[in-house]
């Protein structure tokens, strides 16, 4: 992407999506969700409906879950970006295209999430609210960055390791005890004279 000297307009950085930069990023917040859980407790007692009948241990199909009063729920929201009902059968791998060719943005019956089926910035009423923020001060920073500098992996690359350690977490396997990392090769990019 060339050096951008302008001026950019929230409404300039939504037409963004429209670059690849974009797409991977609404496709790096579904598969590298940064809260992968949610926790909740149940302030009384209540009754979830299930989207798709489970089965107990007893060989009972049930619908409805009890939920008493005090249970403590983790929510996978890692999980859930990678549901196969609703991201199709290529779940499990990092595509952009899903975002460019609709098939992202198809709503399903049970979708939580703010846009899409995407859960992480959760859903409801307990909503991320600085999640338009958040997209739109990455895609400004990404937009920025990737006209100045060039970045390619280094020998270690291969061996960067997600951790759940509150927050995902890079790290490079074999260098635990170093605590984050994300190795990257950084150089100036050539600059160039067209202006976007
Ligand atoms: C990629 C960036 C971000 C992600 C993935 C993210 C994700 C989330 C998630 C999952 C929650 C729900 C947590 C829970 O209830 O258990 C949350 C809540 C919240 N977020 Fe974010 N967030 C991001 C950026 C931001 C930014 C930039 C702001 C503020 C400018 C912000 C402000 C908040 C606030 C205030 C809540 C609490 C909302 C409530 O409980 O009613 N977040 N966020």
């Amino acid at each position: 992407m060339p050096y951008a000297t302008a001026f950019i307009k929230v409404r300039d950085v939504v037409y963004l999506r429209y670059y690849d930069v974009a797409l991977s990023l609404q496709e790096v917040l579904r598969f590298y969700p940064v809260v992968y859980h949610a926790y909740r407790c149940a302030d009384n007692d209540d009754i979830l409906p299930l989207s798709q009948p489970i089965t107990t241990r007893f060989g009972k199909a049930i619908r409805e879950l009890p939920v008493p009063k005090g249970t403590r729920i983790v929510t996978s929201i890692a999980a859930y970006n990678r549901i196969k009902d609703l991201w199709g059968e290529d779940a499990h791998v990092f595509n952009p295209e899903r975002w460019l060719n609709g098939a992202a943005k198809e709503k399903k019956a049970t979708s939580v999430g703010v846009y899409s089926n995407l859960m992480t910035f959760l859903g409801g009423a307990r909503t991320c609210i600085g999640w338009r923020f958040a997209e739109v001060e990455i895609q400004v920073f990404l937009t920025d960055i990737v006209g100045k500098f060039e970045f390619a992996p280094t020998d270690k690359s291969g061996r960067v390791r997600l951790e759940a350690s509150g927050l995902t977490t890079p790290t490079v396997g074999g260098e635990f005890e170093k605590g984050v990392q994300l190795p990257l090769r950084v150089s100036v990019a050539p600059r160039t004279e067209k202006v976007y």
